[in-house]
């Protein structure tokens, strides 16, 4: 008897012990809150996935379907609330801000120092990813939303060329029309719209207009003649659209361009993605211009993995996905994928196509030429309650709520400043 209890002792003696060892040692898990369900964006995320299987750690997935995240960050809250926070999350702009600001955020700081990220990062994401002199976020990439996509085959049918003006535009969309086919592929979602007026707003009144109105919301600006001038456009193209487009998700209506369905679809670049994925070939079967009027400008919104202040036997995993997620391989692969391009300064564009060439070439020289501008719609203009402002005035524009452009600059005005 004594011997057995002896045994026994010894025995949970050593599962005790075994049991502490794995407690003080690293999880080799990633446990990362994405909203990057369509087929190019899963394709995208695989690099990544792939990347941090080679170096041994596994991969938990949290997706949360929604273009543009918003469902994605209430469900991010709900996890941070119950104090379950993930290794990383993709998130925009001023969101990072916001956590950082509730404390919730780890520190890179020390990785960053030594994997050199100050000087490969631009200032303008730094922005964003630098809280209080620490580093609490890692930007994956630049996008931008001033961009048209086009199928070539249509394009040749109707004998279409590059729209120069905004008037262009409509012209050219007329004449898809008047060949039977939906001009404007469109998903009647907000945050779609929105990010198609970015563009709009643009156009119309030039990249400093842009920056007063949506990066500084200066109210001169928001409720001129040069706003109310952006809502006619606005409505304006919004006649070009199919008559089942309310609530469709982007990547459908990107799938309507593939397909020949519809000539063009206003997106940011991750539609490119869905043309990858679909091993269309820029210049053969589609076409990447500058939404016209924008040309010489991006506006621009970068994914960035917000990185929380999880126990520190998740940090290593946490450094880990960081290193992987910065290293100027991955900057590379990754985003030839996704349809964005690096958010390093110092990759090559050499396995990129024209379109992300173009795209490389076209955010050095805007931010060169301090026409490098934050998309309101896409979080990089204002802060989280500031942009759903916005996105709810647009949308309620395009879907006829709100019926003239007096009105909607009105509306515009008053909501952003409630936001505020
Ligand atoms: C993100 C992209 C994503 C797109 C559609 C944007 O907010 O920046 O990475 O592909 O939403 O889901």
């Amino acid at each position: 008897m004594r011997k057995l209890l002896t045994t026994t002792a010894l025995i949970a003696l050593a599962l005790a012990g075994a049991t502490a060892g794995a407690r003080a040692a690293d999880v080799k898990e990633v446990q990362m809150l994405h909203w990057w369900t369509s087929g190019g964006e899963a394709a995208a995320l695989n690099v990544l996935k792939q990347d941090l299987a080679k170096e041994g750690y596994a991969w938990k997935d949290v997706p949360v379907a929604g273009g543009g995240g918003d469902a994605a960050m209430t469900a991010l809250k709900a996890m941070v609330a119950a104090g379950n926070y993930p290794t990383a999350s993709q998130m925009l702009g001023y969101t990072v801000l916001d956590y950082a600001q509730a404390g919730v955020m780890g520190d890179l700081t020390e990785t960053a120092k030594k994997e050199g990220w100050d000087k490969a990062v631009p200032e303008a994401l730094q922005k964003f990813s630098v809280y209080n002199g620490k580093w609490v976020a890692v930007p994956v990439n630049v996008h931008s939303v001033n961009w048209l996509w086009i199928n070539k085959a249509v394009m040749d049918k109707i004998g279409g060329k590059q729209p120069k003006t905004f008037d262009d535009l409509i012209a050219l969309l007329d004449k898809a029309k008047a060949a039977g086919v939906t001009p404007l592929a469109l998903g009647g979602q907000n945050w779609q719209e929105a990010t198609m007026f970015d563009s709009i707003v643009m156009s119309t009144g030039g990249p400093e207009f842009y920056k007063k109105a949506m990066n500084d919301l200066d109210e001169d600006s928001l409720k001129s003649d040069t706003m109310k001038k952006s809502f006619d456009n606005l409505a304006k193209i919004v006649k070009y659209v199919d008559p089942n487009f309310s609530g469709r998700d982007w990547n459908l209506a990107t799938a309507m361009v593939i397909k020949g369905d519809a000539l063009v679809q206003v997106m940011g670049d991750w539609a490119k993605g869905e043309f990858v994925a679909a091993k269309k070939k820029p210049g053969t079967d589609y076409l990447c211009y500058r939404f016209p009027g924008t040309e010489g400008s991006v506006i621009y919104n970068s994914d960035m993995f917000g990185m929380f202040n999880v126990p520190a036997d998740r940090k290593s995993a946490q450094v880990a996905l960081a290193t992987a997620t910065l290293s100027k391989s991955f900057q590379s692969a990754f985003n030839v994928v996704k349809g964005s391009v690096p958010a390093r300064t110092d990759v090559p564009d050499t396995a990129f196509d024209e379109c992300g060439k173009m795209g490389m070439a076209n955010l050095k020289a805007a931010n060169a030429d301090g026409k490098l501008v934050g998309s309101l719609a896409q979080g990089y203009g204002a802060p989280p309650a500031i942009a759903n402002a916005y996105k709810d005035v647009v949308s309620k524009f395009v879907h006829g709520q709100i019926k003239t452009s007096d009105e909607a600059v009105q509306q515009l005005v008053q909501a952003i400043d409630d936001a505020k």
